[in-house]
């Protein structure tokens, strides 16, 4: 059988960055004979432009019937003025809903030849090697009411809800525990436990599930104190689990320690491993059509799927181990670009993982 994957490019820099993780990808495939088959769809606004709609059935219907999606980005200014409902990145929020990707694991790792690329002080970040585990499907992202109406003093009132069920936080716990155990066996959970109620469950159910893994040391943090940590001393966390919105924020900053949110692969699982794929960095609109964009996130987000939802371990390492002999080579896309190295456009960075997995 073979296994399909639905390519779902986007907008802004997607293309771009898409074709050159697709260009190593189809390398590995008759290299390795991995057995892959790859449909393109439109989604965001590619997709809004083409149907009126951010995620059209039949792009829905493809990631369904698909074993993995890789997906570039979506949004953009020309998009902005839409009605929400419409908006790219409900495209995005559709397939994260609709396919049920609730574990989205985001690994920070400092590759040691981009130390000097971070903001931060090579001894803060050197050895860098920290996994973001983010509720993905549920909290204030999805919560019920939202929107924005006028109440009956004439004035605007705008509402979002956080809202989790134990169900929903036990399953990322679970998830983040399990990550935990294949690796330091720290687990740190963020909240806002002192101030909201729904994050005070959070806390409890995750020291409830703590109690099935006493081999993983569970520890709590508010959020707040947690991006203060990250840029104080990051170090300090293995694996890090949180709801949605405090995972969004969390994983920018934790893309900025390792010198460039181009670097940042992700991966979106449901119950059996069944993904999405994709850069955490946005569609980059200033930047878009120009080919300087870093391929670099998006080529790790396809090690990742040949990982958790192929078993190709082997395949995996290959792309890991090309990327690292690429920046060994020296080039470097304008985002990590330092001194001394010899920049690259986005199909030139591309190219160098090639080479270097052809050897
Ligand atoms: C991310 C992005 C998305 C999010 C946007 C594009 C909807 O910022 O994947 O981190 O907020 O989840
Ligand atoms: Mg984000």
């Amino acid at each position: 059988m073979p296994k399909k994957i639905a390519v779902l490019a986007g907008d802004g820099i997607g293309p771009e960055i898409v074709a050159e993780a697709i260009k190593v990808l189809s390398f590995l495939n008759n290299d390795m004979n991995l057995g892959l088959v790859f449909e393109n769809a439109l989604i965001g606004g590619a997709a809004y432009d083409a149907f009126g709609t951010p995620l059209p059935q039949q792009t829905l219907n493809l990631c369904k019937n698909a074993d993995a999606v890789l997906l570039g980005a979506v949004g953009g200014p020309k998009w902005e003025p839409l009605a929400h409902a419409v908006r790219p990145e409900r495209g995005l929020l559709g397939i994260r809903s609709e396919l049920n990707l609730f574990s989205n694991l985001r690994p920070a790792i400092l590759y040691p030849q981009l130390v000097d690329a971070s903001t931060l002080k090579p001894e803060v970040v050197s050895g860098l090697d920290v996994m973001i585990v983010r509720e993905l499907t549920g909290g204030i992202y999805f919560g019920q009411p939202r929107g924005v109406h006028v109440a009956e003093n004439g004035e605007r009132v705008g509402i979002n809800t956080k809202i989790y069920s134990e169900s929903e936080i036990r399953r990322i716990a679970h998830s983040a525990f399990k990550i935990a155990q294949k690796r330091h066996k720290k687990l740190c959970s963020v909240d806002k436990a002192n101030v909201l109620e729904v994050t005070e469950l959070w806390r409890q159910v995750m020291t409830e599930v703590g109690r099935d893994y006493p081999d993983v040391e569970l520890s709590h943090m508010y959020v707040d104190n947690a991006a203060m940590q990250l840029v104080r001393a990051p170090k300090q966390f293995d694996v890090i689990v949180t709801t949605n919105m405090f995972g969004d924020i969390l994983s920018d900053i934790a893309a900025m320690l390792t010198g460039s949110i181009g670097m940042l692969p992700s991966a979106s699982l449901d119950a059996n491993a069944k993904g999405m794929y994709e850069p955490i960095h946005g569609s980059a609109p200033d930047i878009a059509g120009q080919g300087t964009a870093n391929p670099l996130a998006t080529i790790l987000s396809v090690a990742m799927m040949l990982r958790y939802t192929f078993n190709e371990t082997a395949a995996a390492e290959r792309i890991e181990q090309a990327v690292n002999a690429a920046l060994d080579g020296k080039v470097r896309t304008a985002d990590i670009y330092s001194e001394g190295m010899t920049k690259v456009s986005t199909s030139g960075m591309g190219d160098a993982v090639l080479n270097a997995l052809k050897g």
